[in-house]
């Protein structure tokens, strides 16, 4: 396999997030939520792994991001961490854990960093979130943010729809995505909006914006994994998603014909079983069916 880490092998920093913008240089970032696909996505050269709160609709099976919990976000963090070298590791914090003030997204942060290994955390939301953002990074925390459609506010927008389609609405997101630059994350997700809309923001900004249905022209692209790899459960596929494999489709096919080996008995065969060891087979008056070195193979 050619892994695209040798092409940009240095561990991947806030700084060098920062920086990667004013050298031109677009961002490759995808959600991951255990191990193998941490390894995975880290060894073929993603800058950025994000630890979303899509954990409870991709793998926990919930309706939407909303009844996603602190501990559950911990548990595949961690998970994560173990299998993440170069990337930036980013986590979501969940709804519920910083709409109660400062002191409460503080806690739930440094949980994320400190007992999840995360680099930094991700929240939504305009405005509304800058006094947060100030106080988390005044504790060393660094914050990504999410504007256009959050998915934590379901129950208020009532869908996942485009974000940003009147010149109001247009002007309002470029105007908290600079009230989120102000406060100072270090980079900005743009969900589902208007490309023309991102272009402005993308222009607007120091850091670099994270597009995800947000069009070309954002600093860095994201993807959940399993979108991208045919392994997604949802009713409707976004226009946004590009469907790279079809993993569900592959993995059906295998554990079909497991199934097909196991019921004819052509599963397993012999170089997949253990012979006794000929002395025992000798003491039991037991014939042995298989003599050889290969076989002895643990
Ligand atoms: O939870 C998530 O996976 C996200 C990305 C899609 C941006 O927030």
């Amino acid at each position: 396999m050619v892994y695209l880490k040798q092409q940009r092998p240095e561990k991947v920093t806030v700084p060098a997030v920062r920086a990667s913008k004013e050298r031109g240089e677009k961002l490759v970032c995808l959600t991951a939520y255990d191990y193998p696909t941490a390894r995975i996505v880290d060894e073929a050269g993603t800058d950025i792994i994000l630890v979303g709160d899509s954990l409870g609709n991709v793998v926990l099976g919930y309706d939407s991001t909303v009844p996603v919990t602190l501990e559950e976000m911990l548990h595949h963090t961690r998970a994560v961490r173990r299998g993440v070298e170069r990337a930036l590791l980013v986590a979501d914090m969940p709804y519920g854990t910083y709409h109660t003030g400062a002191d409460d997204a503080v806690r739930a942060a440094l949980r994320l960093v400190k007992e999840g290994g995360a680099e930094a955390v991700k929240l939504e939301g305009g405005r509304g979130r800058a006094e947060v953002i100030r106080r988390l990074v005044a504790e060393e925390i660094p914050v990504m943010g999410h504007v256009g459609l959050t998915p934590q506010s379901l129950n208020k927008l009532g869908g996942y729809r485009l974000q940003a389609k009147t010149a109001d609405a247009a002007c309002a997101l470029v105007e908290d995505a600079l009230m989120l630059q102000e406060a100072g994350v270090f980079a900005v997700v743009l969900e589902v909006v208007p490309h023309e809309i991102a272009r402005e923001v993308t222009a607007a900004l120091r850091v670099p914006t994270v597009g995800i249905g947000a069009g070309p022209d954002c600093d860095a692209q994201i993807l959940v994994t399993h979108d991208l790899l045919g392994l997604s459960f949802s009713k409707t596929s976004p226009r946004f998603v590009r469907q790279y494999a079809s993993l569900r489709d592959a993995m059906g096919e295998a554990i079909q014909a497991y199934a097909d080996d196991v019921r004819s008995g052509a599963f397993p065969s012999e170089q997949e079983s253990y012979p006794l060891p000929a002395d025992a087979a000798a003491e039991l008056g037991l014939k042995r069916e298989a003599d050889d070195k290969e076989s002895q193979k643990p």
